[in-house]
């Protein structure tokens, strides 16, 4: 049976769709790769058309899997599984010239910032995964790119399209919270190291929970918050389990991680102050002695106050103290989360639509993860952040 591609895949009557469609090419097709391709398939006005990949593996799926042609599959030889190239975007680029429009990039963070100026520079749109990159500065430099070519980047950021926070944003925006003056975010698992890919290399993620599960429940309690400027941070990070050979061994949903790699914190708290007085307080960890696993944050303003992800609001009605629970917020399962983020920055680029998270929106979320980190470098002093 011919292999069914992701276009072709979405060609049922349903589907048909007659307008201009996004050509997209994929770079980095591992684990979150899959949750995007299946997030297309309900896109009707986007065609996978290439892979990028230093794992022959990984290609091959793009080709079995999602009818990708071994002729538009870069980086890797299928044959012998070797890698060719860890910079085959462009060789990717070169190859497809005019017969792609966008990259949608799901490496890890360390090879974020430059397919996406390379690819931007080759004038093609680009949707980046969480966190933009590894710090600041590549961040300017992948918006300045995309700026200069008058392309779309977005930042994969999905935790915003979920009901509750839609309805606290709506909440706020309806004046219920008042001035939001303190929010706790809190990321923490028991245990919780990816036992695949680099998650636990600093030199290709930038750190560890901060930056990987952290920066989700930042970039939505940011939202949440009306999105102030960023100016100090105070932070400490501590490692004391991940490099451990004998905690590998600890039963857990993800044993065996590479301890001997081991380079990130297992822990991080930290404390941002904003430029309206607000503060933000953070805790992310892949391994804490904690009760269970939490992704959540709370805020305090002066008229109300609320939790996520339950999105119950506390506060004074009729002269009572009341709390306010949603009787119904909608679905929120991981494919809804990635087509709503995916399909808001193919609107961006086939039409001309405001992306909810750009770019730009990116780098104030990497100042804080950024303020964090020198913070805990320059030993919990509080650092300014720029
Ligand atoms: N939005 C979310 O909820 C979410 C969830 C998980 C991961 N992510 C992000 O997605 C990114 C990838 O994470 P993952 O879990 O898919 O990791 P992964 O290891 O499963 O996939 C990464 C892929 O990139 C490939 N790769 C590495 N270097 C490359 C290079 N130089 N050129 C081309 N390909 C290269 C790897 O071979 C691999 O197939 C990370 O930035 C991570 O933070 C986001």
């Amino acid at each position: 049976m011919a292999q069914q591609s992701v276009s072709t895949a979405m060609e049922g009557p349903k589907k048909a769709y007659k307008g201009k469609k996004l050509r997209v090419a994929i770079i980095g097709c591992g684990g979150i790769a899959q949750a995007h391709l299946e997030a297309y398939k309900s896109i009707p006005e986007v065609e996978i058309v290439a892979g990028v990949d230093i794992n022959a593996d990984r290609l091959k799926n793009m080709r079995d899997k999602w009818g990708v042609p071994e002729s538009a599959l870069f980086g890797a030889d299928l044959a012998t599984g070797k890698t060719l190239s860890e910079t085959a975007w462009r060789d990717m680029l070169k190859a497809m010239g005019d017969k792609i429009d966008a990259v949608d990039v799901c490496t890890p963070n360390g090879v974020h910032c430059q397919p996406v100026v390379d690819c931007c520079k080759a004038g093609k749109h680009a949707m980046v995964e969480k966190p933009m990159a590894m710090n600041v500065a590549e961040c300017k430099k992948m918006n300045a790119a995309a700026k200069a070519a008058g392309v779309k980047l977005s930042v994969g950021f999905q935790h915003r399209y979920r009901p509750a926070c839609q309805a606290l944003i709506e909440a706020r925006d309806n004046g219920v919270f008042g001035d939001i003056l303190f929010v706790k975010v809190r990321a923490l698992r028991r245990r919780g190291i990816p036992n695949w890919g680099v998650f636990g290399q600093k030199k290709l993620q930038g750190g560890g929970p901060m930056i990987d599960i952290g920066v989700h429940m930042i970039e939505c309690a940011y939202e949440f918050m009306g999105c102030p400027k960023p100016v100090a941070a105070s932070a400490n990070t501590w490692t004391y389990l991940g490099d451990r050979e004998d905690k590998t061994h600890v039963r857990s949903m993800w044993p065996d991680w590479d301890w001997k790699t081991y380079t990130v914190e297992d822990l991080a708290i930290g404390q941002i102050r904003f430029a309206n007085g607000a503060i933000m307080q953070i805790e992310a960890a892949f391994a804490a002695h904690v009760k269970e696993e939490v992704h959540e944050f709370y805020a305090m303003g002066t008229k109300g106050g609320c939790d996520f992800p339950s999105g119950t609001i506390y506060t004074d009605q009729n002269n009572t103290m009341v709390n306010i629970t949603p009787a119904y917020l909608g679905p929120e399962d991981w494919n809804t989360l990635f087509r709503k983020k995916l399909q808001n920055w193919v609107n961006g680029c086939l039409k001309g639509t405001e992306l909810d998270a750009s770019g730009e929106d990116g780098i104030n979320v990497q100042r804080i993860l950024n303020g964090v980190y020198d913070s805990a470098a320059a030993g919990g002093k509080e650092v300014p952040i720029k």
